[in-house]
């Protein structure tokens, strides 16, 4: 008996197999979009790609089943497309559950330090009972309902955290000082920042612990053990760019809003640590101009090319918000006015200082850079 090829019309098709890998395909895709929404205040548009790449998934490993089953009329099998698309089915499902829960449990609340990252992902220490980081006058919760001096603690630890995270943060960039051979002054100003920032932290356990009558203190961070440096490419480049964003716009800023919560604190130790706050974060972002001039010295083409990335970038910076999501539903149930009286404005605030100071941010740069020009003009 002869054996007969068969024509296209028989043929058992392979595209259930292939929609079936595309689904699979769109894992990584996926991840990278989740990575990309958590993390940032903009995260509403990556939300919105996550969502669909999900369904994307789910669409086409479900096509990749039911094309696996009708091909087996032509003498295809079933089992491939069907395993691999329940596959990227389930991949879907999982995934898109496991992204929104971790998006709903992070999200940047304010804070007055600068940010810690490991592998490009921000960290700070978790929390737990105890009183060896609180230290500082107590404020007074006389007059404030029991939701608003919960949510009041809330913040406070939460900024504890923050500020708790800064002082790794300026370890690392002491580390990367060291490298590039940055002057003792500005090795100085990068410890003294250190330091302040753990005073930062400190005060405000001690705020949060007069709002709810109970102490907290740091988990450990194994994370940072991991590493932490992150010195791929030119370090001064590096420096450049961590410095305009994180230092001169962030750490600015942070100035700015604890300047404008203590102007509207009625509550004197409360209001005290805002004054000291605002002054001593003016002081570390006056620290990142300094050294970006000094980067300038060193290699003008170099650190200007990253500055100039930088600033383009400035307008994707995730904007430090007043209240992290973790926490709305707490500031809520609290009382607004006594909010305010105790040194919390609202969030559309803080948006307006972020604007207003990145119009000053961008002015001071090209101002630097400018001046910088202009200097080397003259050398020549
Ligand atoms: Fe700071
Ligand atoms: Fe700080």
């Amino acid at each position: 008996m002869t054996m007969l090829a068969p024509t296209e019309a028989t043929k058992p098709s392979s595209t259930p197999v292939i929609v079936a890998l595309v689904s699979l395909a769109i894992i990584p895709l996926n991840f990278g979009v989740w990575f990309l929404a958590v993390d940032r205040t903009s995260e509403g548009i990556w939300l919105i790609l996550f969502t669909a790449l999900a369904l994307l998934q789910f669409a086409t490993g479900l096509a990749a089943i039911v094309g696996g089953f009708m091909s087996r009329k032509k003498g295809g099998s079933a089992l491939a497309p069907a395993l691999l698309g329940t596959m990227g089915m389930l991949g879907a499902g999982l995934g898109w559950l496991a992204g929104i829960a971790a998006i709903a449990v992070t999200g940047m609340g304010g804070a007055w330090g600068r940010p810690l990252r490991i592998r490009g992902k921000q960290l700070h220490p978790e929390l737990k009972e105890g009183s060896d980081w609180t230290e500082g006058a107590r404020p007074s919760p006389d007059g404030l309902d029991e939701p608003t001096r919960t949510a009041l603690e809330a913040l406070w630890l939460h900024d504890a955290q923050k500020e708790h995270a800064s002082v790794p943060a300026f370890a690392r960039i002491s580390w990367l000082l060291a490298a590039v051979g940055a002057p003792a002054d500005l090795m100085a100003w990068s410890h003294r920042a250190g330091i302040e920032e753990i005073e930062h932290t400190k005060l405000c356990f001690a705020l949060a612990a007069g709002y709810a009558g109970r102490s907290f203190t740091v988990e450990p961070m194994p994370e940072l053990l991991l590493g932490g440096l992150d010195a791929k490419g030119n370090a001064l480049a590096l420096l450049a760019t961590e410095s305009l964003s994180d230092g001169c716009q962030l750490e600015d800023f942070n100035a700015d809003v604890a300047a404008a919560c203590a102007a509207v604190c009625q509550e004197p130790v409360t209001r005290a640590v805002l004054e000291r706050i605002a002054k001593e974060e003016r002081s570390h972002a006056d620290f990142s101009w300094a050294l970006l001039e000094w980067l300038l010295e060193q290699d003008r083409e170099t650190v200007e090319r990253a500055v100039m990335t930088a600033l383009t970038e400035l307008d994707r910076y995730p904007r430090p918000t007043a209240v992290s999501r973790d926490k709305a539903a707490l500031v809520r149930r609290a009382a607004p006015r006594k909010m305010l009286e105790h040194g919390r404005l609202p969030d559309e605030r803080w948006a307006r200082i972020w604007d207003e100071r990145l119009v000053e941010t961008r002015a001071r740069v090209e101002r630097l850079l400018d001046r910088g020009a202009a200097r080397q003009r003259s050398a020549a």
